[in-house]
C-alpha cells in the first residue's frame, strides 16, 4: 500500500490498509472489535454543506416562498398558450384545418362539383355516394384517384393542383358521402359493386374484431 499511512493519519487509511492498535475501540465482542476510523473529509464536507442548504433552503421557500414554487403549472400554461397561438396562425392561413371532412367538402364545393354534383350524385364524374367504385372505394384509393386523375375518361389530375394535403382532405370527405344518401337521383351505378357498410365501417370496430378473432384463435 501507499507509504503515506506511517505518519497514521487516520483519513489516509483504504481499505484493507492495516489498522494500527490505538484505533481500536475498547470494547470486544467475540473477538470481533470496531475500529474508529473517521468518515472521509469530502463526506463530511458534503453532509455540512447539505445541512446549510437546508437550513437556508427550506425556510425561503417552505415559509417565506421566496423561490417561484409553480414553475411547472406556469410551464405548462405557456407552452398550451403557445400551441393554441400556432394552431391559430396555421388555421389562418389555410394551411391547417382542425376538421378535415369539413375542410375536404369545402374543397369539393369548388372543385369537385361540376362533375361530381352538389352533394357528390354524380354529373359528368360518377356518383361517389352508391356502393359501385371505378377505382375502388378504399381511402387509398380514392386518394390514388383524385391524386393522378384519369385523363382518358375526363377526371383531372389534381395532385400538383390540390397537393397531398387537400387532397387527403376531400378523401376524407368523399368518404363520409356513402354515408349521407343525396336528397336528389343520383347517377346510376358504374364500377363494380362493395360492401360498403363494411368498408365504410369505423375502424376502432375493426381494430376491435381483430382483436376478437385473435382472442378467438388462443381459444
Ligand atoms: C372535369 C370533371 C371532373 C372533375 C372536376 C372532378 N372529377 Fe372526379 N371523376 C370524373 C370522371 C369522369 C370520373 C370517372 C373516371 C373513370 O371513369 O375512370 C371521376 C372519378 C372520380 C373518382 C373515382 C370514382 C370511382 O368510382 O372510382 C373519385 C373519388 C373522384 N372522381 C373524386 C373527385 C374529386 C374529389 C374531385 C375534386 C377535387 C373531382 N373528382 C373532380 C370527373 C371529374
Amino acid at each position: 500500500m501507499s507509504d503515506k499511512h506511517h505518519d497514521n493519519k487516520p483519513e489516509e487509511l483504504l481499505p484493507g490498509d492495516f489498522i494500527p492498535e490505538q484505533q481500536l475501540l475498547e470494547h470486544e465482542y467475540d473477538g470481533i472489535q470496531e475500529a474508529d476510523n473517521p468518515l472521509p473529509k469530502w463526506w463530511v464536507q458534503l453532509f455540512l454543506i447539505c445541512i446549510v442548504f437546508a437550513v437556508v433552503y427550506t425556510p425561503l421557500v417552505h415559509v417565506f416562498n421566496l423561490l417561484p414554487k409553480d414553475y411547472l403549472a406556469n410551464d405548462i400554461a405557456q407552452a398550451a398558450m403557445v400551441a393554441e397561438q400556432r394552431e391559430a396562425e396555421l388555421v389562418a392561413s389555410g394551411f391547417y384545418d382542425k376538421d378535415p371532412v369539413a375542410a375536404g367538402k369545402k374543397y369539393f364545393g369548388t372543385f369537385c362539383v361540376s362533375c361530381h354534383g352538389t352533394y357528390g350524385e354524380g354529373g359528368i364524374g360518377p356518383n361517389l355516394t352508391d356502393n359501385f367504385w371505378i377505382h375502388g372505394p378504399e381511402e387509398i384509393n380514392i386518394t390514388t384517384t383524385i391524386m393522378n386523375g384519369v385523363a382518358a375518361k375526363g377526371m383531372p389530375t389534381w395532385g400538383p393542383i390540390l397537393g397531398e394535403r387537400k387532397i387527403k382532405m376531400l378523401a376524407a370527405y368523399v368518404m363520409t358521402l356513402w354515408a349521407t344518401p343525396p336528397p336528389v337521383a343520383g347517377k346510376k351505378a358504374e364500377g363494380e359493386a362493395y360492401d360498403m357498410a363494411v368498408i365504410r365501417a369505423p375502424k376502432v370496430e375493426a381494430v376491435a374484431d381483430s382483436t376478437a378473432t385473435a382472442a378467438s384463435k388462443k381459444m
